[in-house]
């Protein structure tokens, strides 16, 4: 979800609205803002997407310069009218992110003292526990001293209070928030991005921090109320609402940039004078002294780092424990001051990725992020990070941070493999040089877009789908799969190419479109072998290969996307374009909403 707040100096409404857009990546299934008329609390919510909510802004207006907004992603109660935020309670008007675990118990306790609920929410005892404090004459900011302590799990919250119109207060634990100064104004917001509008000077608040804002004063206090001071910073996120420029979708967009992204990326992490791998700050992860390193992440983010574990191993002979996050953080891994462990996520926001990282850290490991987000909690905690420089990522599905994920990545394992002796100097140059050539090698392969189009309207009608695909393409395999069934709804299952033969060839016939990645390499015949297998079956089968590829594979494939020919190392930086390509056309064709598909949200900020 994503929560604002404004004690400011005009309208609010529109204000948070404008601000709702930059955050409904973070949920859109229902949106609301309340504000101060009067000293009253006025509300207006609406199921569904935030143009619903301008809709009934534009029918029914509301004045007022002081107000809170929130777009929502469900977790407690389905997305209705009624249990979109801000939730209101008497004098109390709250919007949260996260949940509230122990909601039940103190649920219990406010309906036996009287209380009546009118949602199926966690956050609106929030507002009940808060309204009793202040009903039993505490001032708001005691009020929120007394509730917040009470509170189980992980969440942010901003606060208005009717009567209090020069009154805001936000609360953080576990999910992110930060305080917007400008100038007799002053904001709440879930990132950089919601206060671009703004204001560019941000306090992050910490771990259990909570701020009371008026229009000429920020205080901060800290998890045990004691007040305390935060640094301002400046942030780089721009003011201008990101548009889709001449294209469709964001996803459309993002496709197209990686050819610039990838190339930004490469110029930080390579030394091209020297053909090495030049990565700032990689000493911290001690490369030299590992005996493994630790990989966590979640969804296509994890993909990369599965990858990464074939990079890892083939070019540093470092072997990688690599785990998804949510598995990974109660796994209770046995870690010491001799691990170091890499978190990889866009957003660096996501609730499980964040809880891997901080138990890594107790545990004494070195901690390195690959984030697309500088300012976000992941790269503010770790002790090194390897910004992707993928620029701001709007689509739900992600595509460039991904590619630029794994180009970080990959400069990481030839740094390794040069600091633990494995790669030689002459084997490091070629590498860098393969790497160089990404950019060039992901315009071509934005070539093949007008055959995937084309073969993706037949696809829109398959119900299920395979993708097969060996080493590095394996990873592919399951991000093709993922992206396939994010976007267009298409039931569709990822394969190690030589798992086949142990299940899902049970699936096999003529309705089930396979795609078999598989560039020429090493391996190739194999992956061929497996694709004979499902031809002898009637499959349908779909290649995506090179030349060479093409003219080795025999007659079993339908159809074939034709990608340039390229090293091993670069292989899964390109083939994921094809991979996003399919996802995009199939699900333009079935009409689904691309950019913003049902019940996923772009930052996943709760467990
Ligand atoms: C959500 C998004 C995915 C993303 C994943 C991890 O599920 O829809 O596109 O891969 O979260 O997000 P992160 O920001 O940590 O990379």
């Amino acid at each position: 979800c994503g929560i604002v707040g404004i004690l400011g100096g005009v309208a609010a409404a529109p204000r948070l609205v404008d601000s709702l857009k930059r955050l409904e990546y973070r949920g859109y299934d229902s949106a609301g803002v309340a504000t101060l008329v009067g000293g009253e609390l006025q509300r207006r919510r609406a199921e569904g997407k935030l143009r619903n909510l301008e809709g009934a802004l534009e029918k029914t207006p509301l004045e007022g310069s002081s107000g809170i907004g929130h777009t929502r992603w469900a977790t407690h109660g389905a997305p209705t009218v009624g249990n979109a935020h801000p939730h209101q309670a008497g004098r109390v008007a709250v919007v949260h992110n996260g949940i509230i675990e122990n909601y039940l118990d103190l649920r219990d306790e406010i309906t036996a003292a009287g209380a009546v609920l009118d949602t199926e929410t966690d956050t609106e005892v929030v507002a009940h526990l808060l309204n009793f404090e202040i009903a039993k004459g505490a001032s708001p900011k005691d009020a929120v001293a007394t509730v917040l302590p009470r509170l189980n799990g992980a969440f942010a919250l901003a606060i208005l209070f009717a009567g209090e119109d020069d009154l805001l207060i936000g609360a953080r634990k576990g999910s992110p928030l930060a305080v917007g100064h400008g100038d007799g104004e002053m904001f709440l917001g879930s990132d950089a991005i919601a206060l671009s509008p703004f204001t560019d000077r941000i306090t992050y608040l910490d771990e259990g921090g909570w701020a009371v804002l008026t229009r000429t004063s920020c205080e901060i206090f800290d998890a045990g109320n004691q007040p305390v001071s935060r640094p301002e910073a400046r942030s780089s996120v721009t003011a201008a609402l990101m548009d889709k420029g001449n294209y469709k979708h964001f996803m459309a967009k993002e496709i197209h940039e990686q050819p610039e992204v990838l190339g930004h990326t490469l110029s930080r992490y390579l030394d091209y004078g020297a053909q090495s791998a030049k990565v700032a700050g990689a000493d911290k992860i001690k490369f030299k002294d590992l005996s493994r390193l630790v990989i966590s992440a979640c969804g296509t983010a994890y993909l990369a780092g599965l990858v990464s574990k074939y990079w890892f191993e083939k070019y540093a002979r470092l072997p990688v424990d690599i785990d998804i996050a949510s598995e990974f953080r109660y796994r209770e891994t046995p870690m010491s001051d001799k691990d170091s462990a890499l978190f990889i996520s866009q957003s660096g926001e996501t609730a499980d990725t964040l809880a891997s990282l901080r138990y890594c850290k107790e545990q004494g490991a070195a901690i390195g992020a690959v984030v697309n987000v500088p300012e976000s909690t992941i790269a503010r905690e770790a002790d090194v990070v390897f910004q992707t420089i993928a620029g701001p990522e709007i689509g739900v599905a992600s595509t460039k941070a991904f590619t630029c994920q794994l180009t970080v990545l990959a400069a990481l394992a030839l740094q390794a493999g040069r600091e633990r002796g494995v790669l030689s100097a002459e084997d490091e140059k070629k590498l860098v040089a393969e790497l160089t050539e990404v950019p060039s090698l992901a315009l071509k392969a934005l070539a093949s877009e007008q055959a995937i189009e084309k073969l993706s309207q037949t696809l829109s009608q398959a119900t299920n789908a395979l993708y097969l695909g060996r080493s590095t393409s394996f990873p592919l395999a399951l991000e093709g799969a993922l992206k396939l069934k994010e976007l267009s709804y298409i039931h569709a299952e990822g394969y190690a190419a030589g798992e086949l033969k142990h299940g899902p060839i049970a699936l096999i016939d003529e309705n089930i479109p396979v795609f078999v990645i598989a560039p020429y390499d090493r391996i190739f015949e194999k992956t061929v072998s497996n694709m004979q297998e499902v031809a002898a079956r009637g499959g349908r089968i779909v290649l995506i290969t090179d030349q060479k590829g093409a003219a080795e594979s025999g007659n079993a494939a339908q159809d074939t996307v034709i990608l340039p020919e390229m090293s091993d190392i670069v292989a899964p930086i390109i083939y994921a374009l094809p991979v996003q390509m399919i996802a995009y056309h199939t699900a333009v064709f079935m009409g689904t909403d691309v950019d913003q598909p049902r019940n996923l949200a772009k930052s996943v900020t709760v467990e």
